[in-house]
């Protein structure tokens, strides 16, 4: 902010230093912390250091060039005081101009306030990364939530991203499926809700799985005719994976997220094998068989302690295992796209194997994998502290979660506003919903457990996704009765009360926040931000007459209102959830 005014007193800085024979490369403002008041202070102390005709200490001699500068500027145009102080001198923006040009930089960015234009090479995000013929269970819910959001923020911070999804679509899981499928459902097409069907057939397989050795007999004959190649199970395979990836189709538009492209387990399961033949003749993997797997000893290769530990990239029987497939996924994400950075969010138990794999393609010569990071998170749990995992019976699909989220905010949203129409008010109770269980995914950090309640969730008065939503609409709703057209004029030439001063700096906080949160790959700061910009919001909006104010500051804080709204809407944007417009 302020950039045109800061050149104008850089370029004055630098004349005042070459008419004294300084050395000054380019003046550096510093911004001063805020304190109702906008500023920026130039420090002496390094020039005082350097100049020739220093008379007295370096601090001396910087108060004394502080205070010549100070003669010299007088007031610049845009400041509205100097001030020179133990070497420095701190220069205060005019409080009007710089109101002003935040407000009025927002209005005309309007949605791209906050987010940069792309350029340079793409960043692959892989996130998600369900298992077909199984369902998204509430345990998917973080990992999509998450990586959504740090796509977005690269996206604003100017990196074109790659969102990509790994599906688990191999495996004693998918063959449990399709024989109990062909055993006991031949013929039989998915209903209307795909996932749950596949979810339901899955759940029926896995029992029978359990507790019928008959069935689990089965399913091994049933393997080996997959594993020689049978074309009617390849037929069947394919006509049920796109099953389960449509039932998914419908969770990710429901949530609002999108994939540039999906890579398959099976496309990388026979490149995977060969890699392994490769590392065992290279001398990097000891191959075991037919006793033993084939392993990398990663501590022994590196003589390290117990840190990258021992790496098994095929089992004794020569089939592939997880580690197996990850190799030459990597390399073809780098081969498929130039990319600058490859993450992937995957959850925190599988640390050291991404530690590992990232090490074994260094070690197999990749220059660029340095270049893989792993965006590790923690799980959530459920009141009562349930972990929502697949294993124990606890599972709680996705739709599910998302349709009792919907139901509690219809309650809500009837009672807060029974004049919205049936449509109307379904509309709105589905964004509430869907803030509600996003925003607490989001807010903590990725690496703390989140525990899910719905009160928290849904409380409109606490650290939440309404509440925040919330916010928006009072900003909306007091700009449609001022009669929705926005001021072309207007001007901050009044005393400005701490609460607007203050929703002036945290509006004008937002690209900053973007940037670090970006850096960082921290959608939670992004989430704070949110929240404490809504507080600034509501501070404001208690303390301050917009529409009964009079004329000469009601344009000001109407124009105020709008570049809120839209900064709230922004952010809540950048962490995938909606502003509704009414509630
Ligand atoms: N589909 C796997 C699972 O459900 C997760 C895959 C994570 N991604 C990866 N590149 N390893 O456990």
């Amino acid at each position: 902010m302020f950039d045109r005014r800061k050149e104008q007193l850089i370029a004055k800085i630098q004349s005042f230093c070459e008419a004294k024979g300084l050395p000054i490369q380019k003046a550096e403002l510093r911004n001063i912390p805020f304190s109702g008041e906008w500023g920026v202070a130039l420090p002496f102390f390094p020039l005082a250091a350097a100049d020739r005709d220093r008379s007295g200490s370096v601090p001396q001699h910087a108060q004394a060039l502080a205070e010549a500068l100070k003669a010299e500027l007088g007031i610049p145009e845009g400041f509205s005081r100097l001030e020179a102080v133990n070497g420095y001198l701190n220069l205060y923006f005019s409080t009007s101009e710089y109101a002003k040009e935040v407000v009025t930089s927002v209005l005309n960015e309007s949605n791209r306030y906050g987010s940069r234009p792309g350029s340079g090479k793409p960043t692959m995000i892989e996130y998600s990364n369900p298992n077909t013929h199984k369902p998204l269970h509430v345990g998917h819910l973080r990992n999509v939530i998450l990586g959504g959001a740090v796509s977005n923020l690269l996206e604003a911070s100017g990196k074109p991203v790659v969102r990509v999804n790994y599906i688990g679509d191999i495996g004693l899981h998918v063959i449990k499926w399709m024989c109990n499928y062909e055993m006991y459902h031949a013929g039989e097409e998915p209903a209307a809700d795909k996932m749950r069907w596949m979810a339901d057939l899955y759940a029926e397989a896995d029992k029978r799985f359990s507790e019928d050795p008959a069935f689990e007999h089965a399913v091994r004959a049933y393997f080996a005719r997959w594993d020689g190649g049978e074309q009617h199970l390849k037929d069947l395979w394919l006509l049920t994976r796109a099953w389960s990836m449509e039932g998914f189709e419908q969770v990710y538009d429901l949530l609002g997220e999108h994939f540039d492209h999906i890579y398959f387990e099976s496309e990388v399961e026979e490149p995977g094998k060969l890699l392994v033949e490769d590392l065992i003749k290279s001398g990097l993997a000891e191959d075991g068989r037919p006793e033993n797997p084939v392993i990398i000893d990663l501590d022994k290769k590196l003589g390290t302690k117990e840190e990258y530990r021992v790496a098994v990239i095929l089992r004794s029987d020569g089939t592939s295992l997880y580690a197996t497939k990850e190799i030459p996924l990597a390399i073809m994400k780098f081969s498929d796209y130039e990319l600058d950075e490859s993450i992937y969010v995957i959850d925190v138990r599988q640390s050291l194997h991404m530690k590992q794999m990232k090490k074994v393609l260094e070690l197999m010569g990749y220059e660029w994998a340095p270049r893989m990071r792993h965006l590790a998170y923690e799980i959530v749990n459920l009141p009562g502290n349930v972990t929502m995992s697949s294993r124990d019976g606890t599972v709680v699909l996705l739709d599910d979660l998302i349709r009792e989220a919907t139901e509690r905010a219809l309650a809500i949203v009837r009672e807060k506003n029974p004049s919205l129409s049936e449509a109307e008010t379904r509309e709105v109770a589905l964004e509430v919903a869907l803030g509600a269980i996003k925003y607490p995914m989001i807010s903590r950090e990725n690496t703390k457990i989140v525990t899910f309640d719905w009160e928290t969730a849904l409380d409109f008065n606490g650290q939440s996704a309404p509440y925040i939503q919330y916010a928006h609409v009072r900003a909306n709703s007091i700009l449609t009765k001022a009669g929705g057209r926005k001021p072309e004029r207007f001007d901050f030439d009044y005393d400005l009360q701490p609460s607007e001063i203050n929703l002036i700096e945290m509006i004008s906080h937002f690209p900053v926040e973007v940037e670090r949160a970006a850096k960082e790959l921290k959608p939670s700061l992004i989430a704070t931000y949110a929240y404490d910009l809504a507080k600034s919001f509501s501070d404001f909006y208690n303390q301050c007459q917009v529409i009964n104010a009079s004329a000469e500051i009601r344009g000001a804080r109407l124009a105020l209102v709008d570049a809120a709204r839209i900064t709230i809407k922004n952010a809540l944007k950048l962490i995938g959830i909606k502003a509704p417009r009414i509630m």
